[in-house]
């Protein structure tokens, strides 16, 4: 089945209700898959689900096999008319996450380096100020929604700081990314899709306004080091078209890989820590077990779940024969489940002694730049959160969490809590 095709409106219903099941939960179809004999094709994503731990790592070592090209291939295709409305906007060159070879190590060199231990470093007092500024606003009601008051609002406000913007566009960056991120994988109706594609492109006009500015007065942040890495030149010579389109393209995904991940995972993590209440005592009496926590909740349901790659020549992985050109869904979530790395993967244990790295950061070329970031935002959290709220749980009167039906964010859709 291509997910490209433009369904009848009934079978495209159907269609993204089967999407939605699989990925709000996509754990007992990952089961069947690492059970299986060899891949597993599955039609929903039109792509052979690689779902062990092994054959994950495989993928991700290989990059000349396995090309990223299409790793961002939306389930659904814009109409015409938000195509036309995008047409208008910063489109059409590669970033970082779905580039190859060398044009993928230049795009990468300017993230690794502004994402440095010294870097993170230098960040982490913004973070801990913006934390608890956060949950200051909040810790006097005795209830809150954690998504939309804080886990939505820090990893925006932490990335925007490091490209340098002024935090008065962090609201609009962040919300352009979530319109970018439906608009390819959320049926929508005509007048949201454009009202989506309006959005996308009124985000571009602010990043193009940062690029051609930091063009002309340079300052110390990301956004000025990728125009002086990527179109490079003098301060008064302005960038070219063609140069505003790459900087844009690449602040947008960089904002998105930054702000939609951290938010899922500090959403995740914090349920799941509060699904048992001997395990938010733990961490309230020994801090020092908060590190460990994380990686357990990135093992055990990450953010991340799965990214596409394409085959570049025929290939044999885990026994099954891949044309050349043939799609693979690499489930870093799924891995993160399997016995044969992780002894009872289906448990969330804190004390959990980690057998290696787990592969919710992704591994090799395209490995994650920003697990750094993301782990100390994920720290200050959850410091904060045991020390200010002990006696944090999940509302009892509301209904059950659900997840949202995405596989590059898994986050619950709301997290009602009470302390
Ligand atoms: C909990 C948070 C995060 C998770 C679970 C996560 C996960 C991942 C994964 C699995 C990949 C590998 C993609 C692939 O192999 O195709 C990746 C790549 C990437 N991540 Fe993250 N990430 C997180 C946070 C961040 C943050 C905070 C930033 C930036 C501030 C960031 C920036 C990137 C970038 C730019 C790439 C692409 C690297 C490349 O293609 O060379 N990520 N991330």
């Amino acid at each position: 089945m291509d997910p490209h095709r433009q369904d009848a409106p009934d079978a495209a219903r159907e269609r993204h209700a089967r999407l939605d099941a699989l990925t709000r939960d996509p754990y007992p179809l990952y089961d069947r898959a690492r059970a299986a004999e060899g891949l597993t094709f599955v039609p929903e994503f039109d792509a052979w689900l690689v779902a062990r731990d092994a054959d994950v790592r495989e993928v991700l070592r290989r990059p000349d096999d396995f090309s990223s090209a299409n790793v961002l291939r939306g389930d659904v295709r814009p109409s015409p008319a938000a195509l036309a409305v995008l047409g208008g906007g910063f489109g059409g060159a590669g970033v970082v996450v779905n580039s190859d070879g060398a044009a993928h190590r230049r795009l990468r060199a300017p993230l690794v380096r502004a994402l440095s231990a010294a870097r993170v470093a230098k960040l982490v007092p913004y973070v801990r100020e913006r934390a608890e500024a956060l949950v200051e606003s909040f810790a006097a009601r005795g209830r809150v929604e954690l998504m939309e008051a804080y886990a939505r609002r820090l990893p925006g406000e932490v990335v925007g700081k490091l490209v340098g913007l002024d935090p008065a566009d962090v609201p609009r960056a962040v919300h352009g990314g979530y319109q970018a991120e439906r608009l390819l994988f959320r049926p929508l109706d005509e007048a949201a899709q454009v009202a989506a594609a309006e959005d996308v492109v009124a985000m571009q006009r602010v990043m193009d306004g940062y690029v051609r500015d930091r063009r002309a007065a340079p300052r110390d942040d990301l956004c000025t080091e990728l125009v002086a890495a990527l179109a490079p030149g003098p301060a008064d010579q302005p960038l070219t078209l063609e140069q505003r389109h790459e900087l844009v393209a690449q602040l947008q995904n960089f904002l998105l890989a930054g702000h939609l991940t951290t938010t899922a995972l500090t959403g995740t993590t914090v349920l799941h820590l509060l699904r048992s209440p001997d395990r938010w005592k733990l961490l309230t009496e020994e801090p020092a077990r908060i590190p460990a926590a994380i990686e357990e909740a990135a093992r055990y349901d990450t953010a991340v779940q799965a990214f596409r790659r394409t085959t570049t020549r025929d290939v044999s992985l885990a026994g099954t024969e891949l044309a050349e050109g043939s799609t693979l869904l690499v489930a870093f979530g799924a891995a993160g489940r399997d016995a044969a790395r992780h002894p009872r993967p289906a448990d969330f244990d804190v004390e959990r002694q980690q057998n290696g790295r787990h592969l919710a950061f992704g591994l090799g070329v395209h490995g994650c730049v920003g697990e750094l970031l993301a782990r100390e935002q994920l720290r200050i959290t959850l410091e904060l959160l045991t020390r200010r709220l002990p006696g944090l749980r999940l509302a009892d009167d509301r209904p059950a969490v659900t997840m949202r039906p995405t596989l590059i964010h898994r986050a619950p859709e709301a997290l009602h809590l009470t302390w």
